[in-house]
C-alpha cells in the first residue's frame, strides 16, 4: 500500500472511497460536508436517527450529489470532548475493517474533522488503526477476508499550510511503522502453534530484527544449557522441540541508560503434566505474545531510528507433556542460583522469565520491563482488556502509565506488598512456583521479583489484553499486538526528553 498526503477539497477527491469522520451529538456535521449538497441529506439522516456519529458507526453513502467520489463512508468518532487516542484508533480500525473486506485500489481518508477540532496529534492513532484494521486473524483462509488497500490518500483541506501538511505527513509515516509493528505481533500470535516451534519463531523474529538493523543473537539448546537457564530447560523438557533464547540489541542512544525488555515466548501452553482442560488450551498459541510484542516494538523503534538503548530478551519454548516433561516435586536450579520446587507445571511462564530476567539484570540496565501472558487470575481481577502492572519503582510506573494514557491502552497498578511472597515458601527449595488460592497474579509477580536483582522493574501481565475472544466491527478477533503502541510511545518520549 502506498500512502499519499493530498491537499484538496473533499468534493474533488477521485478515489474509490472517501472516508469522512462525524462527531456525535447536536447534529454537528463534519467540515468536509458543510456547504455541500450532502449537508441536507446528512441532516435528514441525523433527524431520522439513522446517523448519530457514535464511535465506530459506519454509514455508506453512494452517489452523493456534489462529490466526485462514487462512495462516501461516514465513520462515527464519538463525542468531540471524549475524542482521544483510543477513540481515534478504534475509528481507524472500524473503517479499515469495513473497506478492506473487498479489494480496493484507492481509499481516501479525510482528516479535516480532526484538524478542525485541534485533534491533529490523534491523526497518528487513527492511521495506526487504519493499518491494523486491514489485517485479520484469517492467516490461513484460502480466500482472504481482508485486502490491503492499493493506495491510501490522506486528505487535508486545500488551504492547509505547507508546515501543517509536513507535520501530518510525519505523523502518518510514523503511524505506518507503528501499525505495521502491531500487525507483526498479531501475525506471530495468530500463526498456528505447530507452524511456530521455538526455533522457527526465534529465526523469524531474528530476521525481522536484523532487517530493521538490530543486532541479533539466537541461542540454541546447547548454549542455553551452557548458560544454566534451568527454568527454560525444564519447561522445554516436555517437548520434542528444543527451546530458543533471543537477544535483540538496539543501541542508538549513545550514553543514555538502557531499557531491557523481556518477553514470555511460550509457543503453545498445554499446561504440561498439570494439563489444562481443552477449552483453556484453545487460545494458548497466544502464550508467546510477550515475546512477539518485544520483537515488534524493537522493529518499530529501529525503523523510527529512535535515539534510545534497548535490549530485548525473548525466552521461547513449548510447554508440553512428553516423557521427559518436568514433574511435580522436581527442583530446578535457576540462572541466578535460586532453587525452585515445581508444584504446578502450568505455572511455566515464571520459570522461563526467571532465567531471562536474571540474565537481563546481569548487564545492569537502568530499567527492566517484562511482558507476559502470565495468569488467568489477572483476568479474573481486571477483565479481558486491562493489563496488570506490578512494579518496584514508582517513577517508572508513573511514566509508563502516562504513555498508556497517550495510546488508550489500559494497564492498572496492582498491590505488590511483600507479604504475598509468603505464599511462595517451599519445604525443600528456596521457592515454589505457585502460591495459594488467592491473589494469583500478585504471587506470580512476586516470584518474578526474586530474579530482578532490585533493578527498577515493571511486570505487565497481559493475559487479558493479548487476545480478543470475539470479532466486532471495531476490533478483530485473535491476537491484538497489545502495548506495541504504548512501548513505542514510551520510548519516543524517552528519546525526546533526554538532554544529550
Ligand atoms: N499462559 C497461562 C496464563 C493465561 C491464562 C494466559 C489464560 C492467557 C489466558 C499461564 O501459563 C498459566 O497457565 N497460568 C496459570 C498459573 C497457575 C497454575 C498458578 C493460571 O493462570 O491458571
Ligand atoms: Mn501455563
Ligand atoms: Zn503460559
Amino acid at each position: 500500500m502506498t500512502i499519499r498526503i493530498v491537499r484538496q477539497a473533499s468534493t474533488t477527491v477521485a478515489s474509490q472511497w472517501l472516508v469522512v469522520g462525524v462527531f456525535e451529538k447536536n447534529g454537528e456535521l463534519a467540515p468536509e460536508l458543510r456547504g455541500t449538497p450532502a449537508e441536507a441529506l446528512c441532516g435528514r439522516l441525523i433527524a431520522q436517527k439513522e446517523l448519530n456519529g457514535s464511535l465506530g458507526e459506519l454509514t455508506a453513502l453512494h452517489g452523493l450529489a456534489g462529490f466526485e467520489v462514487p462512495s462516501v463512508l461516514l465513520v462515527g468518532l464519538g463525542t468531540r470532548n471524549k475524542f482521544d487516542a483510543l477513540a481515534a484508533y478504534t475509528a481507524g480500525v472500524a473503517l479499515a475493517k469495513r473497506l478492506a473486506g473487498k479489494p480496493r485500489d484507492s481509499v481516501a481518508v479525510s482528516l479535516a474533522s480532526l484538524l478542525d477540532g485541534g485533534h491533529s496529534k490523534l491523526a497518528s492513532a487513527l492511521i495506526e488503526g487504519v493499518i491494523v484494521g486491514q489485517r485479520s486473524a484469517g492467516l490461513r483462509k484460502s480466500e482472504p477476508n481482508r485486502h490491503t488497500f492499493g493506495r491510501l490518500d490522506v486528505v487535508l483541506p486545500a488551504e492547509t499550510t505547507d508546515e501543517a501538511a509536513a507535520a501530518v505527513e510525519a505523523l502518518v509515516a510514523r503511524a505506518e511503522i507503528v501499525g505495521q509493528a502491531v500487525n507483526l505481533a498479531r501475525d506471530l500470535v495468530n500463526t498456528p502453534p505447530s507452524e511456530k516451534p521455538p526455533g522457527v519463531l526465534a529465526a523469524w523474529v531474528g530476521k525481522h530484527a536484523a532487517d530493521a538493523g538490530i543486532d541479533v543473537q539466537i541461542w540454541d539448546e546447547a548454549k542455553i544449557r551452557e548458560e544454566r537457564f534451568g527454568g527454560l530447560l525444564a519447561v522445554a523438557a516436555g517437548s520434542d522441540e528444543p527451546p530458543a533464547f533471543v537477544v535483540l540489541e538496539y543501541r542508538k542512544g549513545g550514553e543514555a541508560p538502557t531499557l531491557a525488555l523481556v518477553g514470555k515466548g511460550v509457543t503453545f501452553d498445554s499446561g504440561g503434566l498439570s494439563l489444562k482442560p481443552s477449552a483453556s488450551m484453545e487460545d494458548m498459541k497466544s502464550d508467546m505474545t510477550g515475546a512477539a510484542v518485544v520483537a515488534a516494538t524493537m522493529q518499530a523503534i529501529a525503523r523510527l531510528g529512535l535515539a534510545v538503548n534497548v535490549v530485548g530478551y525473548l525466552a521461547i519454548t513449548e510447554n508440553m507433556t512428553g516423557g521427559r516433561a518436568m514433574k511435580l516435586g522436581d527442583v530446578l536450579t535457576m540462572r541466578n542460583g535460586k532453587t525452585v520446587e515445581v508444584l504446578n507445571t502450568d505455572a511455566e511462564g515464571r520459570l522461563i522469565l526467571a532465567d531471562a530476567l536474571s540474565y537481563a539484570a546481569e548487564s545492569r540496565p537502568a530499567r527492566i520491563l517484562d511482558l507476559a501472558t502470565l495468569t488467568g487470575a489477572c483476568m479474573v481481577g481486571l477483565g479481558p482488556k486491562i493489563a496488570g502492572l506490578f512494579s518496584n519503582d514508582e517513577v517508572f510506573t508513573h511514566e509508563l502509565l502516562e504513555s498508556c494514557g497517550r495510546t488508550g491502552e489500559r494497564a492498572w497498578e496492582m498491590p505488590f506488598d511483600d507479604d504475598f511472597k509468603d505464599q511462595l515458601k517451599s519445604n525443600v527449595a528456596d521457592l515454589k512456583n505457585v502460591g495459594g488460592k488467592w491473589g494469583g497474579a500478585i504471587t506470580a509477580a512476586k516470584f518474578l521479583e526474586e530474579f530482578t536483582a532490585s533493578i527498577p522493574w515493571i511486570h505487565l501481565d497481559i493475559a487479558g489484553p493479548s487476545w480478543n475472544d470475539g470479532d466486532s466491527s471495531t476490533r478483530d478477533v485473535g491476537g491484538t499486538g497489545c502495548f506495541v503502541r504504548t512501548l513505542t510511545t514510551h520510548l519516543e518520549s524517552i528519546a525526546s526528553t533526554r538532554v544529550s
